[in-house]
This record gives C-alpha cells, sequence and structure tokens, in this order.
C-alpha cells in the first residue's frame, strides 16, 4: 500500500473510532450497574480487562489495590495503549494514591479521578461491591469473556 494509500486509510480508521466511541462514551441514559463477578475472584489479580459489548474502545481495566477496586477505560488517551498491564507494581501499590501506567509512553494515571502529570485524564467510573459482587457503572455491557465480535 503507498504512504498515501496508508495516511488515508489511518484517517479514515480515527474517524471511524471517534464515531464508535460518541455512539456509546458519556450516554449518561445508558449508564446502569454492570455485575462483573465475585470479589473474591476479581480481587486475586492486581489488574485485568473487562470486556464491553461496544468493543474494545469501550473495554476497562479493573484494578484491585490494597483491597480497593478502581475501573478506568482500557484504552489510553494519549495515542491508544493498553492501561490492562502493569508496568510498575511499585507504582501501582506502593504509591499514596495508587496509578496505572501505559506501557507505550509510561505515562500515570491516577486511578481515582483519571489525571496525568502531562495533563491527559482517562475516564474513571463508579465501582461498588454488593453481596460479595463487584459491579462497575457503565453505559455498555461488560463481560470477563471477550465478545464474538473482539476476536
Ligand atoms: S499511548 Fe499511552 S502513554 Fe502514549
Amino acid at each position: 500500500m503507498s504512504s498515501l494509500a496508508t495516511f488515508f486509510a489511518s484517517l479514515y480508521d480515527r474517524a471511524h473510532t471517534l464515531e464508535q466511541e460518541g455512539r456509546f462514551k458519556g450516554n449518561e441514559e445508558n449508564k446502569m450497574w454492570r455485575q462483573i463477578g465475585p470479589k473474591n475472584k476479581l480481587s486475586i489479580q492486581p489488574c485485568r480487562r473487562v470486556y464491553s459489548s461496544a468493543g474494545k474502545l469501550c473495554d476497562i481495566a479493573l484494578y484491585c489495590v490494597h483491597g480497593k477496586f478502581y475501573a478506568i477505560d482500557a484504552r489510553c488517551p494519549h495515542l491508544g495503549g493498553p492501561l490492562d498491564v502493569i508496568v510498575d507494581l511499585e507504582e501501582l501499590t506502593e504509591m499514596p494514591v495508587p496509578h496505572a501506567m501505559c506501557p507505550w509512553h509510561l505515562f500515570a494515571y491516577n486511578l481515582t479521578n483519571g489525571s496525568s502529570p502531562q495533563g491527559l485524564k482517562v475516564d474513571t467510573h463508579p465501582v461498588k461491591v454488593q453481596n460479595g459482587n463487584v459491579y462497575v457503572l457503565h453505559e455498555t455491557e461488560l463481560s470477563l469473556q471477550a465478545y464474538e465480535t473482539d476476536i
């Protein structure tokens, strides 16, 4: 593919991404508490991806640090790196406020409010634990299993 064709393909992809995001993100009417799974199971792993029925652009990263749960978008607002991986366990667990770190350019995001020292902000989602289960307030259905469209 020529570099010009590649450029236009990337523009199309970006426009499609923004359109897809706009359709789901911030749609307050669709926000509901989504049951993710049992607290005992989810607290074993400090970070995991939770899949959205709207596709990977709406997936979230669910963190569990010192028994407390946090949910943020799984896509870094810088250039789209994954926020559901642990780059620096110390940064995550030993800072006064836990931070997720993007593996691509090492921007750190405060898990409580989504802010970063670079001035970017990732969306955070309220989490609650009720009757031994973890719930996330979100616009789309969420699952620990990938949806077929994601595979
Ligand atoms: S893509 Fe995440 S810091 Fe650059």
